[in-house]
């Protein structure tokens, strides 16, 4: 069979004949639909991801959409290097097979998944979103933060603001529904003073940035917030403007600030399986908030860092061209049998 195969990390995969996988007891093998190609998947390729694995040559591919030989359509959760996704066929352990709820096509279940459930447990499980609380998507213009914003409505917030970077993509953010939007541009005072005085008084902050941002939304947050002592739940979800913070000790002293994780290791792996099959149940009533451009995994050594229109995530399915059609015809057949 066929799969991309990353041989130096930090290079594309090449599209290469690979052995067949062999199913360890408890396993099956899944034929491959779909796999999506975002952050954590070349932070996996590149060697720089938190959980570390190193291991060369290797397959990426976190997770992905696929078929059993008993024709099901499935959600496949976690792949792990060096045995990923972006592979014709793959072996997983049968138990974590999620069934994909009918009306749901591949490539958009793989290509929603990752930024869906990234704002799924944090807002469920870090930050435990109660009904009319408020929530800050700090990073609201990529995929997670487009995510964010939708779920933080379909679970109840009682107001959402969006900041982000990109104005034109901001917009589209907020035409998800956020009541107020942060434009992450000009001078440092006026970025906490637009902190200050959209989201000054939020439950929850989803911060998809770090760095520089997050330092001013926190400073924005605590020089305008009428009640210090209310607690304000800062959820740390990415790093996409940079790894590292600095933040005054005082901040933590003059209010109630709950700072916590949510990633791979914040929560157990049972817990994180429970969440995603209820995403992935709540996902037909959900429209997609990810812009798709769908390539044949034979295309990925170019693919992999070719510029795609802002926003879009590649997903690759298996083969050639022949595949494309036959994933578009898998799409629409799907999509007829809601
Ligand atoms: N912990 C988890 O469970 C989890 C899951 C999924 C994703 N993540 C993390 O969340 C982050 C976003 O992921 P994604 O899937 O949304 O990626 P994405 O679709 O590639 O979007 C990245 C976003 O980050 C923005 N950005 C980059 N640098 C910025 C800066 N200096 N200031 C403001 N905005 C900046 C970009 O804005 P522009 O349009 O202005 O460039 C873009 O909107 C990544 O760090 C990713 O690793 C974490």
């Amino acid at each position: 069979m066929y799969a991309a195969v990353v041989h130096a990390l930090g290079q594309p995969p090449r599209y290469e004949s690979v052995p067949e996988p062999v199913p360890a007891s408890g396993e099956v093998v899944v034929e491959v639909l779909a796999a999506a190609l975002y952050p954590l998947v070349r932070s996996f390729a590149s060697g720089g991801h938190y959980t570390g694995g190193d291991a060369l040559p290797l397959v990426p591919g976190f997770d992905g959409v696929g078929r059993t030989s008993a024709g099901e359509l499935v959600y496949i959760p976690v792949l792990e290097p060096p045995h990923g996704t972006m592979a014709e066929r793959v072996a997983v352990p049968a138990a974590a097979l999620m069934p994909v709820p009918r009306g749901l096509d591949p490539v958009t279940v793989a290509a929603v998944m990752n930024p869906a459930s990234s704002a799924w447990i944090a807002l469920r499980e870090r930050g435990r979103l109660r009904e009319g609380e408020s929530v800050l998507v700090l990073g609201a213009t990529g995929n997670a933060g487009r995510a964010a914003i939708q779920l933080a409505l379909d679970q109840g917030a009682g107001a959402v603001v969006a900041a982000g970077r990109d104005p034109q993509a901001l917009r589209a953010a907020a035409a998800l529904g956020a009541h107020r939007t942060v434009q992450l541009t000009g001078s440092d005072e006026e970025i906490a003073a637009a902190f200050g005085a959209a989201a000054a008084d939020v439950d929850i902050v989803l911060d998809y940035l770090w760095d520089r941002p997050a330092e001013l939304a926190l400073d924005g947050i605590l020089r305008h917030r009428a009640d210090l002592t209310r607690t304000l739940r800062w959820v740390q979800v990415g790093s996409a403007a940079g790894p590292d913070m600095t933040v005054p000790s005082a901040w933590f002293r003059k209010a109630d600030v709950s700072v916590c994780g949510s990633g791979l290791g914040s929560i157990s792996g049972a817990r994180r399986a429970a969440a995603l099959r209820e995403l992935l149940a709540r996902l037909p009533a959900l429209a997609p908030t990810t812009e798709v451009v769908t390539v044949p995994m034979s295309e990925i050594e170019t693919a992999w860092d070719s510029p795609t229109s802002s926003g879009a995530r590649l997903v690759f399915v298996p083969g050639g061209a022949d595949e494309r059609a036959s994933a578009a015809r898998e799409a629409r057949k799907d999509r007829e049998t809601v």
